[in-house]
């Protein structure tokens, strides 16, 4: 079914983006990755040896170069990735977050569109949610509430896609904040970050312990894009989705405590008080599970345990280049 057919996979060299190239590859799919590689390409590096993988660095920013490669390619599917990610990384180049996550999103849609592409999958992000005052669980229909120029320009995107995608099959995937293990690692997000404090003994400060947010497994986010890449089912129009599971809703405080339970290990932490991210959030997953069968196999206590354990190997240098995004 998936034979021969090809998807692009924008910011493929990415943390989320490696992943997904290789399970679409494991499913039979013709991948072709598009970066600009601002990270380098270790992600990347295991699948330039497959045959049925292409990459091509390109800053998505050039619409015109963009608009050639989707014509030469003609994909079934374009899974939208690449983008300046998190509040530190826009703060600090805000026009390139613009650009990118913004302006050549809707190129790229426009590029794929008009070159046949059947399906769009857009990367946002349960960030758009914000601040939440309620104790309820937050659905696809609650109101966003951006509160960093990031959210701003994927509830924009969104927004556009939304108005425009109304006779295309467009996937909005809303993800909690990813944790894992990945070819390319990051460990500026929350539980990557407290997995290598506590793996490695080091003493480290927790802004904002009380405040609520959803986290979801690398792996959980690929399966599910090569899931909606191989669906028979054709959903025209704008399909938005939480993805995440409910009982993956955590405290930062309680993340702390299932971090060190899973490694039997002792924190040694600071807490602050308030910071400057005002962040707080709970997400409810009712529609993507009910809806797409989705759900996730992979915990936070699993990826505590991988990160120490790889760690522990020196698989990673804990403070390598390009392991953050700032
Ligand atoms: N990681 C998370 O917790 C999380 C949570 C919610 C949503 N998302 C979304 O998922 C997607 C992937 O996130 P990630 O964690 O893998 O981020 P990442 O920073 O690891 O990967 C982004 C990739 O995009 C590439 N890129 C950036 N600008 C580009 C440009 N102009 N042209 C071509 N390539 C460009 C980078 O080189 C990088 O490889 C993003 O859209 C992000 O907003 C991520």
């Amino acid at each position: 079914m998936s034979e021969g057919k090809r998807v692009v996979v924008t910011g493929a060299a990415g943390y989320i983006g490696s992943g997904v190239c290789r399970k679409l590859l494991s499913a039979g799919f013709e991948v072709i990755g598009m970066d600009s590689l601002m990270y380098g390409a270790a992600g990347l590096l295991p699948l330039l040896v497959t045959p049925r993988f292409a990459l091509v660095q390109l800053d998505i920013r050039e619409h015109s170069r963009l608009e050639q490669e989707l014509n030469r390619i003609r994909p079934f599917a374009v899974v939208h990735l690449a983008a300046i990610v998190g509040d530190p990384a826009c703060k600090k180049m805000p026009e390139a977050a613009r650009e990118t996550n913004l302006a050549a999103t809707r190129a790229l849609f426009g590029a794929a569109s008009k070159n046949g592409a059947c399906r769009f999958i857009f990367a946002s992000t349960c960030s758009n949610y914000g601040l939440s005052g309620a104790d309820a669980l937050l659905s696809e229909d609650d109101a966003l509430n951006p509160l960093s120029l990031y959210a701003e320009t994927k509830v924009e995107a969104e927004r556009w896609l939304i108005e425009n995608a109304v006779a295309h099959e467009t996937y909005i995937l809303r993800f909690g904040t990813a944790h894992g293990l990945s070819a390319r690692m990051r460990f500026d997000l929350t539980v990557n970050e407290f997995a290598r404090a506590i793996a490695m003994e080091s003493q480290f400060d927790v802004y904002d312990s009380e405040t609520w947010r959803p986290y979801c497994h690398v792996n959980d986010f690929a399966e599910l894009i090569c899931c909606i890449c191989c669906d028979t089912q054709v959903r025209i129009g704008s399909n938005v989705f939480n993805v995440g599971s409910d009982r993956e809703n955590y405290r930062k405080i309680d993340l702390i405590n299932a971090i060190a339970k899973a490694t039997s290990r002792t924190p040694r932490f600071a807490d602050i008080g308030n910071g400057a991210d005002r962040r707080n959030y709970r997400v409810s997953f009712a529609r993507i599970a009910n809806e797409l069968k989705f759900k996730p196999r992979f915990g936070v206590a699993y990826s505590a345990r991988q990160i120490s354990e790889a760690l522990g190997l020196r698989l990673f240098p804990p403070h390598g280049a390009h392991h953050a995004n700032v």
